[in-house]
C-alpha cells in the first residue's frame, strides 16, 4: 500500500516508478506516474475580447473564484504527488491561465506556441523564457523558433509513442510536421469540425499514455478522421454531447488519478468503472474563457537520460541552485 507521502518522497522524474491499484473487480490495473506541470495563476484572467464561442466579454468573471478554483487543481496535483511550477501572470495578458496552450514539451523537446490570434501572441515569449532558464530541470532548454501556428498542448495530445495532432480552427497541419521533425516521433492529424471544440483537448482526452487509451467525442472530428480514431482506438471510451460541451474531455490524466472538470457526468461514471479514479474539480469561471483542467496544464515531459546522468543532473542542478528546495516549497522554480 502507497501513501501520499512515499509519494511525495519521490524525485520529480521517476518516470518508471508506478503505483498500482486494482479496480472493485480486482483486474483493471491502473499505474500512476509522477508528473511535471508548468501553470500559470489566473491573477489577471479576464474575458476581454473573443476569439472562441465560449467568451462573452459583456459577462461577468469573478476572479477572486477563479483564483480559488485554479488553487484548487493545483493543490489536487501537489496532493497527488505531481510537481507543479509557476509562470508569472502579466496583466495584459487575460489567457495566461491556459498554460497548455503555450509550450509542447516531448522528451525534453520543446516547441513554444505560435498562437492564431494577436490577442495571445506575447505568451509566446514568455513560456519560452521560462524554458531556457528551467529546462536544466528535465534534461532539456534548447528552445526551438515555431514557424507555424500552434496552439501546443490544444491541439497535441502525446501518447506512448506517438502524437495526436488536431487542425481545422487553430494549429495548423504545417506545425503536425514541424513537431514530428523536432521529436521525431509519428504525429497523426485530425481533423476538427466543431467551433464550440476548437481544439483537440477540447474533443480528446487521453487517459493512459503507456497503454494508449483514450476518451473522445466523434462528433468533434470529420468523417475521415473519426474513423481513423475508431480503427486506431477500438477501446477508446466514447463521450457523449452533454460531456463534450461540459469541458468533460478536458481532462489532466496521471494513469490512474483523472483530473476531470466536474460538469461531465457520464464520463466520470465510465472512468471509474474502467478502474481510473476520477477527481472533479470545478472550473466553472475559466470555462467562461473557453478552457478549464488540461488547458490550464503544461506537461513537462522530460528527456529520457539513462539514470547515471540523470544522477550527475541532480548534483549540476543543486550545485546551480542551492535553493531548489526552498524555491519548491514556495510554489515554483520560476
Ligand atoms: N480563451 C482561450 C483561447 O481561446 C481559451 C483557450 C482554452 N484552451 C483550450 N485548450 N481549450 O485561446
Amino acid at each position: 500500500m502507497i501513501t501520499l507521502s512515499d509519494l511525495r518522497s519521490f524525485g520529480p522524474y521517476p518516470s518508471r516508478v508506478t503505483t498500482t491499484v486494482l479496480n472493485q473487480v480486482g483486474h483493471a490495473m491502473r499505474r500512476a506516474r509522477l508528473r511535471h506541470y508548468l501553470m500559470c495563476p489566473p491573477a489577471y484572467f479576464d474575458v476581454a475580447y473573443s476569439i472562441n464561442p465560449w467568451m462573452d466579454p459583456a459577462g461577468q468573471v469573478d476572479r477572486v473564484l477563479a483564483v480559488r478554483q485554479w488553487s484548487g487543481l493545483v493543490e489536487a496535483y501537489r496532493a497527488t504527488g505531481h510537481r507543479v511550477d509557476l509562470l508569472e501572470p502579466r496583466p495584459d495578458l487575460p489567457d495566461m491561465v491556459f498554460a497548455g496552450n503555450g509550450a509542447t514539451v516531448v522528451d525534453g523537446h520543446m516547441l513554444p506556441a505560435r498562437f492564431a490570434n494577436p490577442q495571445r501572441e506575447a505568451e509566446t515569449a514568455l513560456h519560452a523564457e521560462w524554458h531556457r532558464r528551467n529546462g536544466i530541470l528535465y534534461g532539456g532548454g534548447s528552445v526551438s523558433q515555431p514557424s507555424a501556428v500552434n496552439e501546443a498542448e490544444g491541439d497535441f495530445a502525446v501518447l506512448s509513442k506517438r502524437i495526436l495532432g488536431g487542425f481545422g480552427f487553430r494549429t495548423t497541419p504545417e506545425a503536425h510536421h514541424e513537431l514530428a521533425s523536432l521529436t521525431g516521433r509519428e504525429v497523426i492529424s485530425l481533423e476538427l469540425v466543431d467551433p464550440r471544440l476548437f481544439h483537440l483537448d477540447l474533443a480528446l482526452a487521453v487517459l493512459d499514455d503507456e497503454r494508449d487509451h483514450i476518451a473522445y467525442y466523434p462528433h468533434a472530428f470529420s468523417q475521415p478522421s473519426r474513423r481513423l480514431l475508431a480503427e486506431l482506438f477500438p477501446d477508446a471510451l466514447i463521450a457523449n454531447e452533454h460531456d463534450a460541451y461540459s469541458f468533460g474531455l478536458n481532462v489532466v490524466s496521471d494513469g490512474l488519478h483523472v483530473f476531470v472538470p466536474s460538469g461531465a457526468r457520464q464520463l466520470r461514471e465510465e472512468l471509474a468503472a474502467g478502474g481510473y479514479w476520477p477527481i472533479s474539480v470545478d472550473l466553472s469561471e475559466l470555462i467562461k474563457g473557453g478552457g478549464s483542467v488540461k488547458c490550464c496544464t503544461q506537461e513537462i515531459r522530460p528527456s529520457l537520460v539513462p539514470a547515471r546522468r540523470a544522477a550527475s543532473l541532480t548534483v549540476e542542478v543543486s550545485s546551480l541552485v542551492p535553493d531548489t528546495a526552498s524555491q519548491r516549497s514556495a510554489g515554483g522554480a520560476s
